[in-house]
């Protein structure tokens, strides 16, 4: 018999993040100081976490300062693409890394980082090739364009120890159907944050949005 680890590994961490996070907003910044005021909003509607992607110029200073000034709010570093990029959104101090797809490269220098990692995949073998390392919570991405609900639950048999966070395509209407599934453990989506809003200053609507998404959580099946 193998004893327990005392202390969670990353591995485990990051599926313990996910469940609690239960929806992970994902946003991209034009500006750095909107990572605060966005954290902020989706943190007044009740929710933990948030993703914010290496698309723009501003994130690494968005998660800097969505971490400095919104306590309590779990930052992870998203469309992280490359090793490099992981390493720079550990120095920026994100709580996490998201990628969308992962090659094997990237996929060895994620188990070696000292934050939680939830890499990207669409295929089986990808799939395979993660939990391999260690791994066993995954982004499905992009969820919806692959197969959605109907590709969670054939993957469910073959591959019972993974989880998923299933991202892209999701909307609020969609998102209950796929935190039903015994093998979602979070949903992401940037519905919560649409650019126009941010654009517009409509912060108060993002935490409403939030507030919305955690009674979505609050509703689901215990997982
Ligand atoms: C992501 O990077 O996870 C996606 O852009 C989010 O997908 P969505 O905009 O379709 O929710």
């Amino acid at each position: 018999m193998t004893a327990t680890p005392a202390v969670p590994t990353l591995f485990r961490q990051a599926t313990d993040l996910l469940r609690v996070a239960g929806i992970m907003p994902v946003v991209t910044v034009e500006r750095a100081e909107h990572g605060r005021a966005i954290a902020e909003a989706l943190a007044e509607g009740g929710l933990g976490a948030i993703e914010i992607t290496l698309r723009s110029e501003a994130a690494l200073a968005a998660i800097a300062a969505a971490k400095r000034d919104v306590p309590g709010m779990l930052v992870g570093a998203g469309t992280i693409l490359d090793p490099v990029q992981a390493r720079d959104a550990v120095s920026a101090g994100a709580d996490f890394i998201v990628t969308p797809g992962t090659t094997p490269a990237l996929a060895e220098a994620l188990a070696a980082l000292p934050i939680p990692c939830i890499p990207g995949a669409a295929t089986i073998s990808e799939m395979l090739a993660l939990a391999a390392l260690g791994f066993e919570s995954l982004k499905l991405f992009p969820a919806v364009p692959i197969g959605g609900l109907a590709l969670l639950k054939s993957i469910a048999g073959p591959l019972p120890s993974l989880r998923f966070c299933p991202t892209g395509g999701i909307d609020e209407a969609g998102a209950p159907a796929f935190l039903a599934l015994p093998n979602v453990v979070c949903v992401g989506g940037s519905w919560m944050v649409p650019k126009e809003w941010i654009a517009a200053g409509r912060f108060d609507a993002v935490t409403e949005s939030a507030a919305r998404a955690r009674a979505l959580v609050d509703a689901r099946p215990p997982v």
